[in-house]
């Protein structure tokens, strides 16, 4: 599995129903990386990003699930990931914090960007240590820094 994630310097994801900043360049990238893939996405996650997906599979989890047009939705983070499995697509999690909590341990790699400027919000990526990953790919670009994390075996 992989997380995939924008952020700030100081780890804001969200700020309600969305994300503080509007960087399209870096949301196109999110969709070019998980283009055809399995995506594993949080009930509220699934509301706000949902419809724009372009993985071949999604799968959303929520404890009381409504049936959702094109997506798989389980009860369980278990359910998700035979679900995912089955699919035999990589496999990405999207998220939001609830989610990244639950995935990060599963994680090999995350692809990570930090959006450059100062952003409030009230949903925050896991705190990580750093040590338990290193850094294999970085690109600095105009409003964002895209970092690949992978995990140190
Ligand atoms: N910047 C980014 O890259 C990024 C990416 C994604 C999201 N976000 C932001 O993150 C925020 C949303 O994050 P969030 O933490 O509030 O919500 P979330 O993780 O997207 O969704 C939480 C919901 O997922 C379901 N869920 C989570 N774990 C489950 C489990 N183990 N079993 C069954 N259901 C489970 C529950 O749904 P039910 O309530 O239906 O039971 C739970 O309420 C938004 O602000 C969004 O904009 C940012």
């Amino acid at each position: 599995m992989k997380i995939i994630a924008a952020m700030s310097e100081d780890r804001v994801i969200g700020h309600g129903d969305g994300m503080p900043w509007d960087v399209p360049e870096e949301y196109e990238q999110y969709l070019e990386l998980t283009r055809g893939t399995t995506l594993l996405m949080g009930r509220r996650s699934y509301e706000i990003f949902g419809s724009d997906s372009t993985a071949d599979n999604l799968i959303v989890l929520s404890r009381s699930p409504q049936p959702v047009a094109g997506a798989t939705v389980c009860r369980t983070l278990a359910a998700a990931l035979d679900a995912a499995a089955a699919f035999g697509k990589p496999i990405f999690s999207g998220g939001g914090a609830k989610v990244y909590a639950q995935t990060i341990p599963l994680a090999a790699e995350m692809l990570l960007s930090t959006i450059k400027g100062d952003w409030r919000g009230d949903t925050y990526f896991p705190e990580f240590d750093p040590f338990d990953w290193k850094v294999t790919e970085e690109r600095d670009e105009e409003r964002y820094l895209f970092r690949r994390w992978v995990r140190r075996t």
